[in-house]
């Protein structure tokens, strides 16, 4: 097991928006977390990169393993730099006044004596060929899924082999949406294990391996993404 969350409780003040989440993701996978806004999915991904309060969740009981230790007194840098974990956040997070190749040097500034940058360069730019298209301009100008591609691609940069994903698909037109997807798998079969948080449930189990389903804070449900796409109950529910 790559990471393991183990009966994870996490309040913002005195409300608890996790009770008690247990999930894990293997080294290779695709691993979906879908659920209805509000449900905590965002709050799942930021507890694992431990964002800090008080944007930031705070864990009031259980465990994050990585790699079967605990990282809950690992900083956010430290997640990034040091466990090769990238979260590429929902609402993008770019720097619109600077260009598209910009954004992508940035993300590489803790890999100074690191000879992969260039090649990860050159995989972004093969993964999204509108971002090779307007390498050099103002990254504010690109249409909202090119921003989504920049996001993933600056996560890319950081030099991660483990990606966290915050509903890649919003805002994005249904083409673009496959699209981006179908960009995912490829980046999934050269080695980047992912989690993948999305309320776009058809997408996110046409795409994964495994799913869970996390409702008001608790996961209700879980399998390989197949069979919850095909289970009724869920179909009703997140596919209508
Ligand atoms: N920074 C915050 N401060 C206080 N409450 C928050 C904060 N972020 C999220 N919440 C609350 O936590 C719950 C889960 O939110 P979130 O993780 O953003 O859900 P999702 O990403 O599934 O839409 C919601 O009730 C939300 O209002
Ligand atoms: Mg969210």
């Amino acid at each position: 097991m790559l990471l393991e969350i183990k009966d994870l409780y996490v309040k913002y003040g005195n409300i608890e928006a996790l009770h008690g989440i247990s999930f894990y993701v293997s080294q290779g996978e695709i691993v979906t977390l879908i659920g209805a806004n509000g449900a905590g999915k965002t709050t799942t991904l930021h507890t694992i990169t431990r964002v800090p309060p008080p944007e930031g969740p705070r864990v009031s009981g259980g465990d994050i393993l990585y790699k079967g230790e605990s990282i809950l007194k690992t900083e956010a840098h430290a997640v990034v730099q040091n466990l090769h974990i990238a979260l590429a956040p929902e609402g993008r997070h770019i720097f619109g006044n600077l260009s598209v190749e910009d954004n992508l040097t940035l993300a590489t500034y803790a890999r100074k004596n690191d000879s992969r940058v260039e090649s990860d360069y050159q995989r972004v730019y093969e993964l999204f060929p509108r971002l090779a298209e307007r390498r050099k301009q103002r990254s504010e100008s690109l249409s909202g899924g090119e921003q989504q591609m920049l996001a993933v691609g600056r996560a890319i940069m950081t030099g991660c082999n483990f990606i966290l994903l915050d509903e890649p698909s919003m805002g994005l037109a249904p083409l673009l949406m496959y699209d981006m997807f179908r960009t995912l798998r490829k980046l999934n079969e050269e080695g980047m294990t992912i989690l993948l948080i999305e309320q776009n449930a058809r997408l996110a189990l046409k795409f994964a391996h495994r799913a869970y389903v996390l409702d008001t804070g608790e996961i209700v449900m879980e399998g390989p993404a197949q069979e919850l796409a095909d289970n009724p109950e869920i179909q009703k529910a997140y596919l209508g």
